[in-house]
């Protein structure tokens, strides 16, 4: 397989398990060295053994700065540098309508999907200029069009969205590549007890949607690729 990350050392929030993890291990595949980050030590160090040797981690929770802070530091120490970073960490809130959404719920969504991914950005963004790397923010099709009884969920993915497309232009100017991977129904533990388990095997794979994330993150700058919408070619609530 091409080494087309040789020499690259890559941050995934969220990284122990679901989509962070298929990026992850898609990246280690393709030669990049990869610290996982989230708050679970034995999630984390079950997820390290599946990148052969090319990963470690470090516990983050993204809505503590001090965390976030701490966390970059102990990546750029093993590392040496930061060439991606992935904000990927993210919880949902799905089929709650606006009248059942809770002021701690909603608050609970956007700290951790959207400001999280703000502040993990800028702990990173001195090294990922350093570097002129890139920053990938897993939105999500929430991000570009609304659901009903996802409020909260849909307002985080659209700031994040919105964030992205200013990082894109600021980035521009410092050689730094900004993307956001807004996915469809990935099969992955955040559909809960949202969808059933034949539903979530009929969605797309955590392995699918990474190597569509490396495509990305391994394509040409001139190609922009700054927003792409994966989803499902026939909906997993189709029977
Ligand atoms: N699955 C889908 O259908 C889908 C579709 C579109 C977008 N997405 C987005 O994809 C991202 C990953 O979700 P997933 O589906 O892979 O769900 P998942 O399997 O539940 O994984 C979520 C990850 O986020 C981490 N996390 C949650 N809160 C955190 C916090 N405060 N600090 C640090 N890490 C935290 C979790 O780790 P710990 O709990 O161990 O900290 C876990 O690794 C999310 O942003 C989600 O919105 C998912």
């Amino acid at each position: 397989m091409e080494q087309l990350f040789q020499g690259q050392v890559a941050l995934v929030t969220g990284g122990g398990k679901g989509i962070g993890l298929g990026i992850a291990q898609a990246l280690a595949k393709r030669g990049a060295r990869v610290a996982l980050t989230g708050r679970h030590q034995a999630t984390l160090d079950n997820a390290v053994e599946s990148l052969h040797g090319r990963g470690t981690s470090f516990i983050m929770d993204v809505r503590d700065p001090a965390s976030v802070e701490a966390g970059v530091r102990a990546t750029i120490a093993w590392g040496g540098r930061l060439d991606i970073l992935v904000n990927n960490a993210g919880i949902g809130l799905l089929r709650t309508p606006l009248s059942d959404t809770t002021l701690e719920a909603w608050r609970d969504v956007i700290d951790t999907n959207l400001t999280g991914s703000f502040v993990v950005t800028k702990a990173a963004w001195p090294h990922l200029t350093a570097s002129k790397g890139q920053v990938m923010n897993v939105s999500s099709i929430s991000g570009t069009q609304g659901f009903p009884g996802a409020s909260a969920y849909c307002a985080s993915k659209f700031g994040l969205s919105g964030f992205t497309e200013v990082l894109k232009r600021e980035g521009a100017e410092l050689g730094v590549r900004a993307l956001a991977l807004c996915p469809g129904p990935i099969a992955t533990d955040i559909w809960g007890d949202w969808a059933t388990e034949e539903e979530v095997a009929r969605m797309i794979t955590i392995d699918q949607l990474g190597e569509i994330a490396v495509a990305m993150l391994g394509a040409p700058r001139n190609i922009d690729l700054s927003s792409l919408v994966v989803t499902n070619a026939v909906s997993p609530w189709s029977t």
